[in-house]
């Protein structure tokens, strides 16, 4: 029986050959240029060879000042980091697949000395209770972003844009998701500000959308601007980032109003019940907006990816994607496949090539 699954989808011209894409994945594994390593560039166009109809990058930091919040993270604002990523676009298009760069701004989740100017700011001075896993060490204290620093960012967010362009990317997404900088400034958690940009979601939401509009100034008109949200971030993993579904609806409705193209929606486990809902997070977006929907989160055969469909557009898998690189055959043929620990994904932060 053919599957929904292996059906093509359409946003504006570009074309996903099926529905199961590669999400965005973090590598670690650039040297001081900023490029990732080679063989971490060669897993994504294999994961296209292999059928994937999309694939993301791992998320690209927006500026050398601040953006940077892990160790070998990569950029893509100069001509060598361009033609790096051009060379994997090609290759990814070549094979019948989307690509779209994932691009952020780690905001509180940085530490000293990780960026090159050394500061950590963010909209509120306010850090992460959890210890930061790379330092053993609490998270410091950011500095409160002024609107000086909100225009640098800002800029950082456009030249990025712009580099991605550049490479040949489909699609450019907004990383608001998982407690970085965009989402602190949607989550009160995160967002104590009393000025225009704190306060009322749609205060909380306003530097999204100055980074929204100006990103999409540069981008032509054919290519993808999309947005990943989430209600949780990678620390304090337990806070809810928003404080009800009603608050979520609010959110994405704020979203659907912008020149953006899908939303993708990061959860943990697709099929959980949402803010006590009875709702999955895909059903409670899809209530509240009409643009193109990928969810992600424990979608690992195909019986998780068809449920996950239900109320998405396309489905994107990580851990599974990471480390079985035959995952989109494996779905199509219906082979038993089991769910792979966070453990296990750690693989993805060694030199260890991945098959
Ligand atoms: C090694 C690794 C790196 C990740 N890096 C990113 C990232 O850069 N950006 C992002 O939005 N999510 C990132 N994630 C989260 C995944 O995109 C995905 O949302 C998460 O793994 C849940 O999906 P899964 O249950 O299919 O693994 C990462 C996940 C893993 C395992």
């Amino acid at each position: 029986m053919t599957s929904p699954l292996f059906s093509p989808f359409t946003i504006k011209q570009i074309t996903f050959k099926n529905r199961i894409g590669v999400a965005p994945m973090t590598r670690m594994s650039a040297a001081g240029d900023s490029i990732p390593r080679e063989d971490v560039l060669e897993f994504l166009k294999t994961r296209a060879k292999n059928g994937a109809g999309l694939v993301y990058t791992e998320a690209i930091v927006t500026d050398y000042e601040s953006a940077q919040g892990y160790p070998g993270q990569a950029r893509i604002v100069n001509q060598n980091q361009v033609d790096a990523w051009k060379d994997v676009t090609d290759e990814i298009r070549r094979h019948g697949a989307v690509s779209v760069c994932q691009i952020f701004h780690c905001g509180r989740m940085a530490y000293e000395g990780i960026n090159p100017a050394n500061r950590v700011i963010a909209p509120s001075p306010v850090a992460p209770m959890q210890e930061n896993p790379m330092t053993g060490a609490p998270y410091p204290v950011p500095e409160q972003m002024n609107r000086f620093d909100m225009d640098h960012v800002l800029n950082g967010f456009v030249e990025t844009a712009k580099g991605v362009v550049a490479a040949g990317f489909d699609g450019l997404e907004l990383h608001c998701a998982h407690g970085y900088l965009l989402n602190q400034f949607l989550s009160t958690y995160s967002n104590r500000r009393t000025d225009a940009y704190g306060g009322s979601m749609e205060n909380r939401y306003r530097f999204i959308h100055e980074v929204i509009q100006a990103v999409r100034q540069v981008m032509p008109e054919d290519r993808l601007l999309l947005v990943r949200v989430s209600n949780w971030g990678i620390a304090d993993t337990k806070v809810s980032l928003f404080s009800d579904a009603s608050e979520w609806r609010q959110m994405i409705q704020l979203f659907s109003k912008e020149p953006i193209d899908a939303i993708s929606v990061s959860t943990y486990d697709f099929a959980a019940d949402e803010f006590g809902t009875g709702k999955t997070m895909a059903k409670l977006t899809r209530e509240v907006t009409d643009l193109p929907l990928l969810i992600c989160g424990k979608i690992h055969d195909r019986k998780s990816a068809q449920n996950a469909l239900a109320d998405a557009d396309l489905v994107l898998s990580g851990k599974s994607m990471l480390l079985n690189p035959n995952l989109v055959s494996d779905i199509a043929a219906d082979r038993k496949l089991s769910l792979y620990e966070s453990e296990e994904a750690g693989v993805a932060y060694t030199a260890t090539p991945l098959p």
